[in-house]
């Protein structure tokens, strides 16, 4: 395993609790909701197979297979494979490195890929990884890519009054090169630009790339709101023009998560 897995398996072993973290923020509901919509949106009729490739502790897995489809999940970390067998219903899940995926070739009507890219610093990996997605995935099948705006730091730490100016100064240096700094509290980790996204995908011979920005441009009103009285309005709100401006590509990058939906 190279040292870059390695952070990653002992981030969200000891350091960080990725269970739930989709309940916990306005941010991270926006991102559920939507993410939610766009994969039944896109996926085939049930049951098909998909394979949830960075499933964590299977949160989308769960949702899919109550939807009738046929999920399996792999994973970096040993937890979340744990997290994702155990949970109800249990998932079939397996560890494994989304460059190298330990399963057949074009097996899948659909492939996910909501955590690997951002976890991976170096273009030709995430190459790989997309490329590993199009393999199982059958001819015409889809494939669903997840990554974090480049933008999505600073609006955050802005819109929850957390901005000091250390991230700006690291805000600054991510514009140019995308990798965030060491001292931030996040693993290291990569943040593209829509168009770089979808770049990448097409370069692992993905067709028909469409990208949306997942929490829409307001998502960072509802953090802001989330305290005071008008929370749930604003959440309502956000969450209309998230679905409003999904595809709209001068609006995409204002979104925390962007999200390539392709054809294999
Ligand atoms: C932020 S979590 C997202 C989990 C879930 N897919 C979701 O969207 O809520 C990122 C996930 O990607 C996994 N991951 C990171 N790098 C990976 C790799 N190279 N291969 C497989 N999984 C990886 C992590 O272990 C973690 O479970």
């Amino acid at each position: 395993m190279d040292e870059n897995s390695r952070n990653v398996v002992e981030y969200y072993t000891n350091t960080y609790g990725e269970d739930g973290r989709l309940t916990r923020r306005p941010q991270a509901r926006l991102e559920w909701t939507r993410t939610l919509e766009l994969l039944r949106a896109t996926l085939p009729a049930a049951p098909a197979r998909v394979l949830d490739v960075g499933g964590g502790p299977g949160a989308y897995a769960r949702a899919l297979a109550a939807d009738g489809h046929r999920v399996r999940l792999v994973d970096l970390v040993p937890s979340h494979v744990a997290l994702a067998a155990a949970g109800s219903p249990p998932i079939d899940a397996a560890v494994g490195d989304a460059r190298d995926l330990p399963e057949p070739t074009d097996l899948y009507d659909a492939t996910l890929l909501l955590g690997p890219l951002y976890h991976l610093l170096h273009a030709p990996d995430r190459r790989q990884a997309l490329r590993e997605a199009a393999r199982v995935t059958r001819p015409g099948g889809v494939v669903i890519a997840a990554a974090i705006s480049r933008f999505a730091g600073a609006i955050d730490f802005a819109s929850t009054a957390r901005l000091t100016e250390v991230d700006v100064e690291m805000a600054r240096a991510l514009l140019v090169d995308g990798v965030n700094d060491p001292r931030s509290p996040f693993t290291p980790a990569y943040f593209h630009r829509a168009e770089e996204l979808a770049a990448e995908c097409e370069s692992a011979g993905l067709t028909n790339v469409v990208i949306h920005g997942v929490e829409g441009p307001a998502w960072p009103a509802a953090e802001a709101a989330v305290h005071g009285p008008l929370a749930a309005p604003i959440f309502t709100a956000a969450l209309e023009l998230a679905r409003l401006y999904s595809t709209e590509a001068a609006l995409v990058g204002a979104s925390a998560h962007l999200l390539a939906v392709a054809r294999s």
